[in-house]
């Protein structure tokens, strides 16, 4: 087992947890520092020496995802969608990439998943001791919301699916490894009460029959993105490990602490104190844009102050009475304060929007 490793990224969720952006946007396009998350497994597998790349992608979402990763080319990658018709779990999407996958071990790698270290040491590792699975496990707060592994020594006895009474705090991390034993696991298995077919499950039945299943603790950090607070905290790490290049223009402004400013965009009376990153086309004006911020391409900010938050492509954020906080606004998205306005709120906000006022 080895040049024939394939990658498996899973892009078919609904997202549910991160509407009203997902209503028209898949969550894996979210940018975190500027970039969607989806890139950054994509690149995770290059990285690793994986370069023939599955996307399972759902119907709604899929041109988006197509149209956004491409070919591969640009990751030095060749890639191939595979549509899944229903949201029906982790281990029926990899079932729907069964020609995909043919008889080779593979990585799968959930698409809202971001790694820090990414997966070179532990696809060496896979390579190495060839296991029929190596599953990525780390201590979280709430494991009931995860994956869940049971562990005697450093051998894995159960595992279970987001359990109501976790047997530890170690969750299952969104990142396998699979020998193509695990197609069959995933065939005996039934649906989960929330209606799945769980990848855990399908590991568990591998567990049950005797194969080797081997465990690994995530050494760097690791976030699922699939929430507001999980977005803005893989922004804020991931900014933590930025390095600064200004390329944009400044106009009586001023730039602290680790910053990129893309080519194009344009700071007029400005503070920035990093780590943030401000994208092309960025139009910034009697603006203060605080530690953990990311601007998107073409996003206009005057007159307001903006810190630990996102703005995604196209927004506009003008005369905000006061600092916005660990906010995460969609593409072409309007905010508008003034006090020379009568003091009432106006707002136009579609399904599932949350707003908070002071
Ligand atoms: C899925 C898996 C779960 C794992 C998690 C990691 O959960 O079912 O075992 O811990 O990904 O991100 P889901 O995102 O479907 O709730």
């Amino acid at each position: 087992m080895s040049a024939d490793l394939k990658g498996l990224i899973l892009s078919g969720g609904a997202g549910t947890r991160l509407r009203p952006i997902t209503h028209t946007s898949a969550k894996q396009l979210v940018p975190v520092a500027n970039k969607p998350v989806l890139f950054y497994g994509i690149e995770a597998l290059v990285e690793a020496g994986i370069t023939e790349i599955g996307i399972i992608i759902a119907p709604a979402t899929g041109d988006e995802i197509r149209h956004t990763a491409g070919d591969g080319s640009a990751f030095g990658a060749r890639i191939t969608y595979i549509e899944q018709a229903e949201p029906l779990g982790l281990a029926h999407a990899m079932l729907t990439a069964a020609d995909f996958l043919a008889d080779s071990p593979f990585v799968m790698y959930l698409g809202d998943n971001l790694l820090r270290d990414g997966i070179v040491d532990l696809v060496e590792a896979f390579r190495s001791q060839e296991p029929d699975a190596l599953i990525l496990l780390t201590p979280v707060d709430d494991p009931s919301s995860y994956g869940v592994a049971e562990l005697d020594g450093e051998r894995v006895v159960r595992l279970i699916e987001k359990p109501e009474d976790p047997p530890s705090d170690l969750a299952l991390v969104g990142v396998y490894m699979f020998a193509p034993s695990i197609h069959q696991a995933a065939r005996e298995i039934e649906p989960s009460p929330r209606g799945e077919l769980e990848i855990t499950d399908a590991i568990q039945k591998l567990i049950d029959g005797g194969s080797k299943v081997s465990a690994h603790r995530v050494k760097g950090w690791w976030k699922d993105t699939g929430r507001l607070e999980d977005m803005l905290e893989a922004n804020r790490l991931v900014l933590e490990d930025l390095e600064s290049s200004i390329d944009g223009e400044l106009i009586d402004s001023e730039v602290d602490g680790r910053v990129v400013i893309a080519p194009g965009a344009r700071l007029e009376r400005t503070v920035v104190r990093g780590p943030a990153v401000i994208d092309a086309d960025a139009d910034l004006r009697d603006a203060y844009i605080g530690p953990y911020t990311s601007i998107g391409r073409g996003v206009r900010v005057n007159n307001s102050e903006i810190e630990h938050s996102i703005v995604l492509a196209n927004s506009s954020i003008s005369d905000l009475g006061s600092r916005m906080e660990r906010s995460l606004l969609g593409r072409d998205v309007t905010i508008t304060g003034g006090a020379d306005r009568p003091r009432a709120l106006q707002f136009l906000v579609g399904d599932h929007a949350e707003i908070t006022m002071p």
